[in-house]
This record gives structure tokens, sequence and C-alpha cells, in this order.
């Protein structure tokens, strides 16, 4: 195996691991990524903001996290491992482009609410 199929099986392993402690709530972006995303990511990630104007990401709204960046999408409904959002906030990307920028990782709680939604279809 190479070391990216390692990677992508350990994360896909991590997340079926995660996800077991979530049960089958439905998660909706409203309610339970949004006040993530406020709290963590809003202030760079909007018109002004240094993610924003370097990656074109805007986190203020569902439809601006599913447009994603100006390279392309960052959420891939239904697959959290190939989600570029997931990879970035879970520790897989390099540090220097882990998210948040110059701050503390999310918990492990958060994380793994960002996974199961995704998982979930990344519904509104
Ligand atoms: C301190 C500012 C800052 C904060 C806070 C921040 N970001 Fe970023 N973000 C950036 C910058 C700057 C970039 C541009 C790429 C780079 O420099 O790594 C970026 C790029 C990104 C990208 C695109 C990566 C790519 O594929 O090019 C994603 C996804 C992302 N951020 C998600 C988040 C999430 C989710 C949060 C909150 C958990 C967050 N960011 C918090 C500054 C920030």
């Amino acid at each position: 195996m190479t070391k990216r199929a390692v990677l992508i099986t350990l994360s896909a392993l991590a997340v079926a691991a995660l996800q077991t402690g979530c049960g089958d709530k439905a998660l909706s972006y409203q309610a339970d990524i949004k006040p993530i995303l406020d709290t963590k990511c809003v202030s760079c990630h909007v018109p002004g903001g240094p993610g924003y104007e370097k990656s074109g990401l805007r986190l203020d709204s569902h439809e601006a996290l599913m447009k994603g960046t100006k390279f392309g999408a960052v959420v891939v409904p239904g697959s959290s491992v190939s989600s570029t959002l997931y990879r970035l906030v879970s520790g897989q990307a390099d540090p220097s482009i882990r998210m948040p920028h110059g701050s503390a990782a999310l918990p492990d709680a958060d994380v793994a609410t960002i996974a199961a939604w995704i998982d979930q279809g990344a519904k509104y």
C-alpha cells in the first residue's frame, strides 16, 4: 500500500470510530455546523479576511461553504474523507495549512460533528 492509501484507510477508520459515538442524530448546517464556523472560522473567511482573500472561501453561509474556494468544492457530500474541509480541521493536512490558522485545533467533538454532517450529506 502506498503511504497515501494507508492514510486514507486510517482516516476512514477514525471517522467510523468517531461516528459510533454520535448515534443516528441527524445533523444540519444551521443547528450544528454554523455555530462552529461562526466562532472559529468566519473571522478570516469573509471578504476582507485573509482566508477569503487567499482562497476565495467564505464560511458565513451554507451556500458559500458548499461553493468552496476559487479552486473548487471543499465539501463532498457523503464523504468526509474526500472533503478538504474535514481534512484540514482534522489535522491530516500539513500543519502549515491546518485550519483554523494560527489558533488551537478544533476540539475532537467539533471535528467529529463536521465529519458526521458531511457523511450524512452536508444538509442545510
Ligand atoms: C486566522 C485566519 C484563519 C482562520 C481562523 C481560519 N482560516 Fe481557513 N484559511 C485561511 C487562509 C489564509 C487560507 C488560504 C490558504 C492558506 O494560506 O493556507 C485558508 C484556507 C482555507 C481552506 C481552503 C484550503 C484550500 O484547499 O486551499 C479551507 C477549507 C479553510 N481555510 C477552512 C477553514 C475552517 C473550517 C476554519 C475554522 C475551523 C478556518 N479555515 C479558519 C485563514 C484562516
